[in-house]
């Protein structure tokens, strides 16, 4: 344990990040800042040429930092037999739900089962990947013990979820203080030496248990009150009141008041679905999260709300939804990103289409319409424009990029269509 942190400590050590996503990529680019070697391991070929070329292939991650990082020594690779080379392995592969709504743990197991042949004692792992309480020692732990490892004694277990708020110029890496827990309490020193060349705060807590529900409770209150608000949104807008004018009045408060704002429904990789291995797990101790499931269907049910309210917009000018010409504005999960997984913009298309709509879209990050899993459009952004505005029965402004704002502001086209009431960006 002495040598892995003074390893660490002096930098000799080398770092290895399974998974170079939204979450790997950043965590490489940090350690290769401060002059760890790292080598990132990936099951994507595309991923790791674009990588190794110095290329990024995630808008916000500018290349010339990808190029900095194999300057300084940063190889991608899918060869696992590499894991032997280096003194950490830090696993940040997707968490996705099944079909059934249930815990995927597949790329996650998939990872450790192809990473076990590979691992010697003096190394440690962390777990990053959002995950139910439970899951280091239930599914990590025995697979490297089967190995011959002590963990605690020569190999060293952690988990520590990543805080990644992608395209927030407010928080980098570095600033976003880290929670981390051991298996033991050698693991949990090991794994603060390894966070800590990193980040300028890590949080210990007293065991993976505990850092594993921490980040599910950031994530499901966000999910409950956004639901809150979603509902808050319902009610106000039958009532005729602004709801974008409650919350900035509401928001003055100094103390116990948190805002949070309304949107056509939730997106991204984590909120809509990390709260649901809370709720998988919490079967097995005979207890229902209600609050989870209840935020769960105020959520998803925002798309329909949105078609609801576009069709009474279409209704009051005389026109149907059927046979419409619809632009919707901002494909991305949220504002000033790339990232379109669970973006309920794509939903909101898929429902406009199955009424008969005619459906485009306009999305300054995203040009082409990406292969996703449940959804397919062959279309390509629309140019936004005075012109082409005009030839749409109805705009939707799903997620509001500043870009489109800008755009709509300079064609002297945004108070027409959308006033002064503000927008409804996704969350
Ligand atoms: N994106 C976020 O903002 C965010 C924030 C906090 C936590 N998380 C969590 O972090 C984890 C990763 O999320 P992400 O957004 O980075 O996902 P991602 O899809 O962007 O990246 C995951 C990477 O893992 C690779 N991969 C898949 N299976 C693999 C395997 N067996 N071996 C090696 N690589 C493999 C994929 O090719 C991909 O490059 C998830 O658990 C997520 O919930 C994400």
């Amino acid at each position: 344990m002495d040598r892995l942190i003074r390893k660490l400590e002096d930098h000799s050590a080398i770092i290895g990040i399974i998974g170079l996503g939204y979450v790997g990529l950043p965590l490489m680019l940090r350690y290769s800042e401060v002059g760890l070697k790292v080598i990132g391991f990936d099951v994507d070929n595309e991923k790791i040429k674009t990588l190794q070329s110095g290329e990024s292939y995630i808008e916000h991650i500018p290349s010339s930092s990808i190029k900095a990082a194999v300057g300084n020594g940063f190889v991608a690779t899918s060869d696992f037999s590499r894991a032997k080379d280096v003194d950490a392995l830090l696993i940040c592969v997707p968490t996705p739900l099944n079909k059934y709504r249930e815990p995927d743990l597949s790329f996650v197991t998939n990872t450790v089962d192809s990473l076990v042949p590979y691992l010697h004692a003096g190394q440690i792992m962390s777990l990053e990947s959002t995950t139910y309480p439970g899951t280091t020692e239930e599914e990590l732990l025995p697979r490297i013990e089967k190995q011959g490892f002590k963990v605690g004694k020569n190999y060293y277990l952690v988990f520590s979820p990543e805080r990644e708020d992608p395209g927030n110029p407010d928080f980098k890496t570095q600033t976003i203080p880290k929670v981390v827990g051991g298996v033991t309490d050698e693991c949990l020193q090991t794994g603060i030496a390894l966070y800590s060349q990193v980040v300028d705060q890590v949080v210990p807590v007293s065991s993976t248990r505990a850092a594993e529900l921490t980040k599910l409770l950031e994530n499901i209150h966000r999910a409950v009150n956004i639901g809150l608000v979603n509902e808050m949104k319902i009610v106000a807008d039958k009532m005729g009141i602004d709801i974008h004018e409650v919350i900035s009045a509401a928001a003055t408060k100094p103390f116990g008041f948190t805002p949070y704002y309304p949107g056509p429904g939730l997106g991204g990789h984590c909120i809509p679905i990390d709260p649901f291995y809370l709720t998988w797990k919490a079967r097995e101790y005979g207890l229902a999260t209600r609050f989870i499931e209840l935020a769960g269907e105020v959520n998803t049910k925002m798309p329909e709300w949105v078609i609801g309210k576009a069709m009474d917009a279409l209704n009051e000018r005389g026109k149907s939804l059927k046979g419409s010409r619809v632009l919707v504005l901002g494909v991305a999960y949220k504002k000033n990103v790339d990232d379109m997984r669970e973006s309920p913009a794509v939903e909101l298309m898929q429902l406009l289409q199955d009424k008969g709509a005619d459906v485009n879209y306009s999305d300054p990050h995203v040009p082409e319409f990406p292969k996703m899993r449940s959804y397919s459009f062959d279309l390509k952004s629309v140019e936004l424009n005075a012109e082409t505005l005009r030839n749409y029965d109805l705009v939707l402004l799903a997620t509001d990029h500043t870009a489109l704002s800008s755009t709509l502001l300079r064609s002297n086209e945004y108070e027409r269509i959308f006033g002064n009431s503000g927008t409804c960006g996704s969350e």
